[in-house]
């Protein structure tokens, strides 16, 4: 594990292609791995890790932000071994976040790093300025991406975003709802893209597969790891943060 926590940030341009699915899998599964994960909700308009994890209302990210509650009193201590930090659902409040709620949300983070093994930040869908200032605060940025093309010009689009806001970002490709392919073909795409216009490819960090137990585990308000620990999606998650854990993690 790092000693210093790395941030994830867990980016789509497009919304609804799996980021909150994916990162509280990602927690769960780095958790499993021996980690102390933190899952925050930046999603800045509709907050709703909170909903799919079925938890009750707490002390949130904009509690902590405005310095109303420490960062390790507020959110929750989920039983899988992950701390969540929710967002606030509809306050428009992070949206509209400005230069101070950035410096406030990079102040927060620096804390994080020292109290966790990862922080993962489950970003909202488009690519207004707060959001893309977030992301430039990551270590690592995981796009997510389907076969859709509207999903594949999306995340086309965070990239060269990220590359014009931070060039030389670690982002990393990740095919969700993938078939029998695992995933090339969204990958050959946007990589190509990537090379031909923005002068440097990306990297596939893996993919999940479209797997019925997903939607199962949402409509449970449980964590997918936890109601369907073997099922394939969960098995792909787990591949996925191995690239996380790993003494050789790059
Ligand atoms: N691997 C998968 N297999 C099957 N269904 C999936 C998979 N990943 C995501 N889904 C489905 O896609 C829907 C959207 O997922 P999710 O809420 O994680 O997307 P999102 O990117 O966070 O959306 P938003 O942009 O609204 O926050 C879920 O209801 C889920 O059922
Ligand atoms: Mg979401």
């Amino acid at each position: 594990m790092d000693v210093k926590g790395r941030v994830i940030a867990i980016a789509s341009g497009k919304g609804g292609v799996g980021k909150t699915v994916l990162s509280i899998g990602l927690a769960h599964a780095l958790a499993e791995a021996g980690g102390t994960p933190l899952l925050i909700d930046a999603d800045l308009g509709l907050a709703n890790v909170d909903v799919q994890l079925g938890l009750p209302a707490a002390a949130d990210l904009s509690d902590v932000m405005a310095g109303r509650i420490a960062l390790p009193q507020a959110g929750f201590a989920h039983p899988a071994g992950f701390r969540v930090l929710p967002g606030r659902s509809g306050s428009g409040g992070m949206a509209a976040m400005g230069d101070a709620g950035l410096a406030a949300m990079a102040a927060l983070l620096a804390e994080a790093r020292l109290q966790h093994s990862h922080i993962l930040l489950d970003m909202g869908g488009g690519v207004a300025p707060v959001q893309r200032r977030l992301v430039t605060m990551a270590d690592t940025v995981l796009i997510i991406a389907t076969e859709e093309p509207t999903s594949l010009t999306d995340a086309y689009a965070v990239l060269k975003l990220l590359r014009a806001d931070r060039a030389g970002a670690d982002a990393r490709l990740v095919a969700n709802l993938a078939g029998a392919d695992g995933g090339q073909h969204v990958w050959r795409t946007l990589d190509t893209a990537a090379r031909n216009f923005l002068g440097q490819g990306v990297r596939l960090a893996g993919a999940v597969r479209r797997d019925a137990r997903v939607p199962d585990a949402i409509r449970h308000q449980a964590p997918l790891l936890t109601r369907h620990p073997n099922c394939r999606a969960a098995e792909d998650i787990r591949a996925l943060v191995a690239q996380f854990t790993l003494a050789t993690a790059a």
